[in-house]
Parts: structure tokens; C-alpha cells; sequence
């Protein structure tokens, strides 16, 4: 089947680009509400961009009605989120931050998660998460359904179990983040496995002289 872009409405386009664009990593955004609660909800319109700078982007799209998430209008406020990888641990929390909660509950304390102080952002974040990313808008780009947040990493917390030993690369036996699929589709990352690159030499003949 082919699907010409241009002319599909927007649910057909939501429906096909998060069947198949996946699994999406999934960010546990916390933000502080004006009156000082937390506001949690799961991104999967999210991902790492860069490094140096050190960038992630989310994708937050307005209620039905038109308003903006309470996600969105605190991160225009403070310029600043924290981005939680969510494991199987607290994929069920993670579902709870996402149900339409009113701006004044805490929704961490709502979803049975506890709050900790970030260092360097007046936000908190689930102390049950494996890594925590500390992040200030770099920029928001605003469409008329969709706004991309571009977020430069400032601070990182990740629990030491989820390193090896020298605490330089991930331990994949102890950090199995989840992701989305489609719909209430999910996959946990429990059956990695290695793929290495043969040689380039190998395509290469030998030139004869
Ligand atoms: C796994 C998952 C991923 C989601 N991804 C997004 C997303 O990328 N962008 C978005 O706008 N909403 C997304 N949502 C919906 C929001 O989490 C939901 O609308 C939430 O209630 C917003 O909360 P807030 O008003 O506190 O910001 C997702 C929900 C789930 C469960």
C-alpha cells in the first residue's frame, strides 16, 4: 500500500508514523506548576539529537479542546524539565502521570512515585527512575498542533547499578529501558544482542595493477 502524505488527514498521519516509526524511547517529563506542584506525564515523541551541544527533543501536542498540556505551559514558564527513562519497574507509574490529572495535584505523589530535587532546575523527578536527564529549553518551535521542545542537557543522575564498574558505559543486564510501539503496545530491552560491522575490506577487491 502506499500513503501519499500530502493528502492524509492528520489522524491517518499520527496513526501510520507511530505504528511504524518505533519503539520510541519514552521520556517521564516532570515540570513545577505555577503553584509549586509536580507535573509528570510520558513523552514517546522524544529522542537524543546531539551531543555537543547536548540536545533531546520532545513533541507535546495540545488537549482535543486546544489547550496547551500542563507539561507544556510549565516548560514555557520555567524554561526548564527533567526527563525520566521509565523501566518495567515503573511502567505502571508512568501510565498514571499520563492520565488527565488536574494542574494542582502532584502527580508524582498521584502515581505512588517519589519525588526528589533535581540539582541545577527547580523541577523534581521520580528517585524510583534509573537515569534522569536535567534539561533548559535551547528552543521551542511552535507549529499550529505540535510544538518541538529542543532541551540541552545540564545534569544527569543515574542509579549506580544501572553502570559497570568503572562507571563509563551502561551495565545492559541492570538498565533495560521501555519503549512504545503502537497504540498500548510496548517492548522492554531484556533480549539485546551484539551486531558488529564486518571489515570494510571485506567489499573491497584488491586492485589490480
Ligand atoms: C506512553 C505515552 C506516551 C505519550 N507521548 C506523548 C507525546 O509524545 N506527546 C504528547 O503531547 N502527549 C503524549 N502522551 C499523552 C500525555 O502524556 C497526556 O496527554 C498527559 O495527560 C499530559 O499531561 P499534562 O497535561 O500534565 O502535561 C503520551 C502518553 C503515554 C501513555
Amino acid at each position: 500500500m502506499e500513503f501519499d502524505f500530502t493528502q492524509l488527514e492528520p489522524e491517518s498521519r499520527y496513526r501510520l508514523l507511530t505504528n511504524f516509526i518505533g519503539p520510541r524511547p519514552i521520556a517521564l517529563v516532570t515540570t513545577r506548576s505555577e503553584a509549586g506542584h509536580n507535573n509528570a506525564a510520558p513523552m514517546s515523541f522524544f529522542n537524543v539529537f546531539s551531543h555537543d551541544p547536548p540536545i533531546v527533543v520532545l513533541g507535546i501536542q495540545p488537549r482535543p479542546s486546544g489547550e496547551e498540556k500542563d507539561t507544556m505551559a510549565n516548560i514555557r514558564r520555567t524554561q526548564e524539565f527533567a526527563i525520566s527513562m521509565v523501566d518495567m519497574a515503573i511502567s505502571q507509574h508512568m501510565l498514571v502521570c499520563g492520565l488527565g490529572f488536574d494542574n494542582e495535584i502532584d502527580e508524582l505523589s498521584m502515581a505512588g512515585l517519589t519525588a526528589k530535587t533535581c540539582s541545577k532546575i527547580d523541577a523534581s523527578y521520580p528517585a524510583e527512575a534509573p537515569c534522569v536527564f536535567e534539561c533548559r529549553v535551547e528552543r521551542l518551535i511552535d507549529y499550529p498542533r505540535r510544538t518541538l521542545v529542543l532541551g540541552e542537557v545540564v545534569q544527569m543522575h543515574v542509579r549506580r547499578e544501572c553502570l559497570d564498574e568503572q562507571g563509563r558505559y551502561v551495565d545492559p543486564e541492570r538498565y533495560q529501558p521501555i519503549a512504545r510501539l503502537h497504540a498500548d503496545n510496548y517492548i522492554t530491552s531484556d533480549r539485546q544482542f551484539v551486531l558488529t560491522a564486518p571489515p570494510i575490506a571485506d567489499f573491497i577487491k584488491p586492485q589490480v595493477k
